[in-house]
């Protein structure tokens, strides 16, 4: 099967990136929001990084507006009826995550493949809550979407090889390195970096060193581009929070368990880099 429309629900700062690199590959992209304000605000992100890019030499000018002339913005799930692909984005909550798919499956044709960009939360159940659960994957995409090369995608046990293997070219033709994950909490990345993340704030806590001594230890010592504080920062330690809660919600294990430290800092509202201040300020 051919992908040549794409749609994209939510234009926040993943499902803007993911409906950037859509339309920097070619495809027709419906991009949506729920309200015009926010579509706005998640459009002129999107014509930001085209900005970038162009300014970074990785596009010319005439691929800038080539991509832009591919989007289209709407505040209607309806405008979604003629894609062959959609990749959801909207807030990590399964119950708002399964409302969408449910609504999607009644909107679209028998032929559209529904995708989640959720990093934690179960494809299987957002697969039950439509007619189609046999076209129903996640594609887990990394922030910045139009930097990072990684594609996780996630099979569940009722995805069909059709459907995997259009996604799967899918993705590949996107640019991205895509790699095969099962529809278990965290996937592969998350399994592994939600832990480290939350060590790290256990290492704070219990007075191991300073934020910055292990930020430089893990970026010195390790060449990560950023230290785990300050990747938990720009992550957004709302959503750092999310993951974690989500993934221990599953299956009790305490490499998920988030650190007070951590709770608190939600609470207070220090979410990182997108409220001015986390771990650092900005
Ligand atoms: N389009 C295309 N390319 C762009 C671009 C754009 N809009 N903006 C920047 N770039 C390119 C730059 O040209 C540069 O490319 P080169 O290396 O070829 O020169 C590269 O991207 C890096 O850009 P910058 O120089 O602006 O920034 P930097 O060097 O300070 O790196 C960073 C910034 C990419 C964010 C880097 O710090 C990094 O990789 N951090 C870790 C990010 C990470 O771990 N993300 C995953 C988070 S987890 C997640 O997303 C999933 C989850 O479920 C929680």
């Amino acid at each position: 099967m051919e992908i040549k429309k794409v749609g994209v629900v939510g234009c926040g700062q993943m499902g803007s990136g993911i409906a950037e690199v859509c339309a920097r590959a070619g495809y027709e992209v419906v991009v949506s929001e729920v309200n015009e304000e926010l579509l706005k605000k998640g459009l002129g992100r999107i014509q930001t990084s085209l900005a970038k890019a162009v300014e970074r030499g990785k596009i010319s000018a005439a691929d800038r507006d080539a991509a832009w002339e591919k989007i289209r913005g709407t505040a209607h799930l309806e405008d979604f009826s003629a894609c062959d692909l959609i990749i959801e984005a909207v807030v990590e909550n399964l119950e708002e995550k399964k409302k969408v798919f449910s609504a999607l499956d009644k909107i679209c044709p028998a032929h559209t493949i529904l995708a989640s960009n959720t990093s934690s939360l179960s494809v299987t159940e957002m697969a039950a809550a439509t007619s189609r659960p046999d076209r129903v994957l996640g594609l887990h995409f990394f922030n910045p979407v139009p930097v990072m090369p990684l594609l996780e995608m996630v099979r569940t046990i009722l995805t069909s090889n059709e459907a995997y293997q259009t996604a799967r070219n899918f993705g590949e033709t996107l640019g991205k390195k895509v790699i095969l994950a099962p529809d278990t909490p965290g996937f592969i990345v998350n399994y592994l970096l939600v832990p480290f993340l939350l060590d790290a704030i256990r290492a704070l806590e219990h007075g191991l060193a300073t934020k910055e001594e292990i930020d430089q230890g893990i970026v010195l010592g390790l060449n990560h581009p950023m230290g785990p504080f300050t990747l938990a920062d720009f992550i957004g330690l709302d959503t750092v929070l999310y993951i974690a809660d989500a993934m221990y919600q599953e299956v009790k294990d305490p490499r998920f368990a988030a650190p007070v430290l951590l709770r608190r800092m939600v609470a207070a509202g220090k979410l990182g880099r997108k409220t001015g201040e986390g771990f650092y300020k900005y």
